[in-house]
Order: C-alpha cells, then sequence, then structure tokens
C-alpha cells in the first residue's frame, strides 16, 4: 500500500468506526426498542445524497484520538436538502451515553445554528438523548445554556422545527420549546421537566412516562406537541411536509407551489354545509378543504384546543396560514387554549411573510370561574394582540357567528384586518339574541303576561335587527357580503391584490405582548 493509499484507507476506518455510534450491540438495543438510528433518521428526513456532515471527528467527551479505535459524539450534525432547498440538521446519537449532552455536542449543535442564520435556512432537530452528561457537570448546563440563546436569536429569522424521537427530560426540554415546531413519536417520546420518579417522591403522584411526558400527553393536554405521529418514517416525512410550505427565512416570500387547482373555481357545496338552524354545529373543515388548493391543509395542533383550527395550505400555490373556529367543539368558543393556539400561530406567520386566511364562527369567549381564575382577560389578549401586530396580508371569513368582543379578536377590519369578508349566513352583534332579549328587555318580560310568546317575538325582531351581515357592512367594516360557492376566488384575488403589501408598526426595541 502506497503511502496515500494508506492515509486514505485510514481515513476511511475512522468513518466506519464514527458510523458506528455506540457499537452495534447499541445499535441493534435501538432498533429493538423500534427506534431508529440518528444516521438512519437522517436519510429518512433528507433528499436522497444530499447530507453533508460536520464535525464527524470530534471526539467523545474525554476520549483521546487513538488510530482507528476512535469514539465520536452523540449528535450527528450537517445540513441537506428537502425538496431540493437547503436546511441545517443535527441528529442526537442515543447509542453514544445516552444521547446526553456534553460541551463538545453542544458546540457542534451551535456550529450548524450559526450556519443556518448566516444563511438563512431552517434548523431541523432531532432529538433523542438523556438530557445533560452528568459527568460533565456545568460544562453541560453551559452547552445548553448556549443552544437556549442561539433559539431564541434564530426565533423569527428562520424555522425551527424540533422533532422528538426518545427522551428529553429536564433543561433538555426547553430547546425544543423555543422552537417553532415540535414533532413527537407516538410510543417512543416523552417530554418532561421532572421524571415519574422525582414526581412520586416530591408530590405522591404515580404516573407513567407515557402518561407523564407521551406524545398524545402533550397533544391533547398540554398543547407543547404540534405534531403527534405514529412511526418514526411518516414523523420525517410530515416535518418535510411542513418544510414545503414555509419560506427559507423571515426575509424570503413563502415558496410557491403548483398544485394544478383552478383558482377560479366555484363551489357549490359551499352552500350547503352551514345549517340554517344557528344552534347546529358543522365541521369548519370542510369549508376550509373547498377553499384551498387541492383540499390540502396541514393542521397543526389537530389534537389541542380542538374549538380552533390552525394550520397551513396553499390558495393559488402559496402558502397562506389558515385560522377557524371550529363549531363542532364547544361551538368554536374563544377560550383560554384556544387564544394561546391561534396567537401563537398568527405570530409566526406574521414572522415569516405568511398570509392569514381566517374563517369566523364564534359564538364569544366562554364564561366561567375556571377561565376568569385562569387569566382568560391575559391569554385573550394575546389572540387580539397578535392579529393587531401583524402586517402580513389577512383576509377573513364571517361564515356564521361573530359576537361579542370575539369578533373583534377573530381578525376584524378593526385589528386592521385588510380584507373583510362575510356570508349571508353571518351574524355580527354584541352577543347572540337570546341572551340580548332577556338583558335589553327584562322588566318587560319579568312583570309581563304571555311572557313566552312576547320573548319569542322579540327574539325574532332582534335577529331580523341585528343578526346580519349589513350592518356591519354599511359601516364599512365588512367590504362585501359574499355568494359562499365564491369564497376560494374572492380570497386569491384579495391576496393578489395584497401581494406587495407594506405596512409598519411604530418604532420600538419590542412590544410587551401579555405572556
Ligand atoms: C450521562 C447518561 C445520561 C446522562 C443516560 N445516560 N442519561 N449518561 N448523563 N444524562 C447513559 C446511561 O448511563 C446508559 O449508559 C446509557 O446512557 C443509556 O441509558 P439507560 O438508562 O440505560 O437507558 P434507558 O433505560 O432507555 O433510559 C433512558 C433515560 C435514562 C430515561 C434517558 O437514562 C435517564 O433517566 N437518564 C437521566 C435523565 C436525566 O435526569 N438527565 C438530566 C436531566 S437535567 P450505559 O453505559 O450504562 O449504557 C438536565 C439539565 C439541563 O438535563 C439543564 C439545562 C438548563
Amino acid at each position: 500500500m502506497s503511502n496515500e493509499e494508506e492515509q486514505l484507507d485510514l481515513l476511511e476506518r475512522l468513518r466506519e468506526q464514527v458510523k458506528l455510534g455506540g457499537g452495534q450491540k447499541r445499535i441493534d438495543a435501538q432498533h429493538g426498542r423500534g427506534k431508529l438510528t440518528a444516521r438512519e433518521r437522517l436519510h429518512l428526513l433528507l433528499d436522497e445524497d444530499s447530507f453533508e456532515e460536520f464535525d464527524q471527528l470530534v471526539l467523545l467527551s474525554g476520549t483521546e484520538f487513538a488510530g482507528d479505535n476512535i469514539r465520536s459524539e452523540a449528535v450527528v450534525t450537517g445540513w441537506g436538502k428537502i425538496e431540493g432547498r437547503p436546511v441545517y440538521v443535527f441528529s442526537q446519537d442515543f447509542t453514544v451515553v445516552g444521547g446526553s449532552l456534553s460541551e463538545p455536542m453542544a458546540q457542534k449543535i451551535i456550529k450548524v445554528m450559526d450556519l443556518a442564520m448566516k444563511n438563512g435556512a431552517p434548523v431541523i432537530g432531532l432529538n433523542d438523548g438523556g438530557g445533560a452528561r452528568i459527568q460533565e457537570g456545568v460544562a453541560s448546563l453551559a452547552g445548553y445554556g448556549d443552544i437556549f440563546l442561539g433559539n431564541v436569536l434564530a426565533s423569527g429569522v428562520i424555522p425551527q422545527i424540533s422533532v422528538i424521537m426518545g427522551p428529553a427530560a429536564g433543561g433538555a426540554v426547553y430547546s425544543p420549546a423555543l422552537t417553532d415546531f415540535i414533532f413527537m413519536t407516538k410510543g417512543t417520546s416523552q417530554m418532561y421537566l421532572t421524571g415519574p420518579d422525582v414526581i412520586k417522591s416530591v408530590t405522591g403522584e404515580d404516573v407513567t412516562h407515557e402518561e407523564l411526558g407521551g406524545a398524545m400527553a402533550h397533544a391533547t393536554r398540554s398543547g407543547v406537541c404540534h405534531f403527534a405521529i405514529e412511526g418514526e418514517e411518516e414523523c420525517l416525512q410530515e416535518v418535510r411536509r411542513l418544510v414545503t410550505f414555509l419560506p427559507l427565512n423571515n426575509a424570503e416570500d413563502p415558496p410557491l407551489m403548483e398544485t394544478g387547482d383552478d383558482p377560479d373555481r366555484r363551489d357549490e357545496d359551499l352552500l350547503r354545509i352551514v345549517p340554517a338552524d344557528p344552534s347546529k354545529s358543522y365541521d369548519m373543515r370542510e369549508v376550509i378543504y373547498r377553499v384551498m388548493d387541492a383540499g390540502d391543509f396541514m393542521e397543526v395542533q389537530e389534537h389541542f384546543a380542538q374549538n380552533m383550527i390552525v394550520g397551513f395550505a396553499r390558495m393559488a400555490g402559496r402558502t397562506v396560514g389558515i385560522v377557524g373556529n371550529q363549531p363542532l367543539y364547544l361551538a368554536g368558543v374563544l377560550d383560554i387554549d384556544s387564544s394561546r393556539k391561534a396567537a401563537r400561530f398568527v405570530r409566526f406567520c406574521d414572522a415569516f411573510n405568511i398570509p392569514i386566511v381566517t374563517f369566523v364562527d364564534v359564538p364569544g369567549f366562554l364564561p366561567g370561574t375556571a377561565q376568569e381564575y385562569g387569566g382568560i382577560i391575559i391569554h385573550g389578549a394575546k389572540l387580539v394582540y397578535a392579529y393587531a401586530e401583524a402586517t402580513v396580508p389577512k383576509v377573513t371569513i364571517i361564515v356564521r357567528k361573530a359576537y361579542g368582543g370575539a369578533y373583534d379578536a377573530m381578525g376584524s377590519k378593526h385589528l386592521r384586518a385588510d380584507v373583510n369578508y362575510a356570508w349571508p349566513t353571518a351574524e355580527i352583534a354584541v352577543m347572540g339574541a337570546d341572551p340580548a332579549v332577556n338583558i335589553i328587555h327584562r322588566a318587560e318580560l319579568a312583570k309581563g303576561k304571555n311572557v313566552e310568546k312576547r320573548r319569542q317575538q322579540l327574539v325574532k325582531e332582534y335577529k331580523e335587527q341585528f343578526a346580519n351581515p349589513y350592518i356591519a357592512a354599511s359601516h364599512g367594516y365588512i367590504d362585501d357580503v359574499i355568494d359562499p360557492r365564491n369564497t376560494r376566488v374572492r380570497v386569491i384575488r384579495a391576496l393578489e391584490m395584497l401581494r406587495n403589501k407594506a405596512d409598519t408598526t411604530p418604532p420600538k426595541k419590542h412590544g410587551n405582548i401579555p405572556l
């Protein structure tokens, strides 16, 4: 073997050794748990043959270069492509010291985050590790702190996506929490600040890892998880799908994707979705599917605060953010969780130049002590703040009810929405007919005879007078009352009109959103 051949041979053996991570036995154990390795995951996430790795030869903390018998750190980092567009990635390797975070590992992660920021492309982190490397002490905590800072500085500049594919315990959960979207695999991932053993010793509660921090716990109860997906392969495919909706950074427009759906398509079914009886519910998704391109809608936080729908779709090939009340759950009422959910989504869209299309059917804010003591005043204000602050194109369609403060909050003209339409079925008023009549005519209804008949007559009069879109239209708060069948074409034209929209907010360091 020539000298050059020997050198190349050593390099090849080093690479082979590094690729084994914590060794074949641990790889087998990882597979045995129904999990893939860090490298297998990147292979599924990225376009074929697009991965360029960095820092493959950063050695495991505490080890030294020893010929071809080296061990590398517990994360694989680099960049690759999704549908031909660049993304930066890191993938924790559970087979190496349980994927726990050491200082050199943190430096590898920060290197890709810095490159992503300089080059304006998303960062996707695949998380599978035991948190701070205990043997490293404060150096590991410093590593986490540096990553948190990187997350915060990148927030609103490049999309950041976290995928939880194993344990994420302790402070390790805060990096994902600082990013824009969290995916979790069902049954194989858990996130929590303190695990079941600590909980048992402190509060006496018995809870399993899965009940405490599994994908569905966070998808349904805490709202921490945006996408809970069965199976790693499916999960990584969904990450790819999300990326196709997003711009690479905050200076870019969202990508244009030809969907083949006619922008002038009318939809006859839209006339039949809203029931004649205003107390009956229907699925707002039926409206969304028919208005968007090719019925393609990627719902975000599908299982959390289901009285609010948020997600991404395309109109005439361009990404839009959809916000909609869902009459199927709690009559589409605004409460703490749904306000938080929609507010965060609206802010993401605004940060990344994604126009917002809002479908309104809201009976108001949810009354009750649980809501008041839980701070609905502050949380509802988040939604008002988010809509008012957003300078992206905003188009709102009132499908049915828009009552009270919820009328204002849900993308109204008053919060600088650009184009506001209403269907003829819209009811825009301070409150619904029954409570309104009970309040305005309390004295009369309290003493009169044949009260019920009179009450019904007053309700009918109130509905004729107030429960329609025409008073709002007469003030110019509604730009037009539209034929529901034309909703798609009218929204697409509005978005076309708003393509070059430029709007500003008074100069400030930053606002003080009611957190
Ligand atoms: C060092 C760790 C480790 C850690 C796991 N390992 N976590 N080594 N530091 N944090 C090692 C184990 O010793 C083991 O090594 C190997 O990884 C695999 O772990 P197992 O326990 O065998 O695996 P499993 O049974 O699947 O359990 C996985 C686990 C558990 C749930 C993650 O290991 C665990 O609870 N780890 C500790 C979690 C934790 O409390 N981390 C600190 C959180 S505080 P061997 O060689 O035996 O195979 C924190 C602070 C951050 O993160 C603060 C930032 C502000």
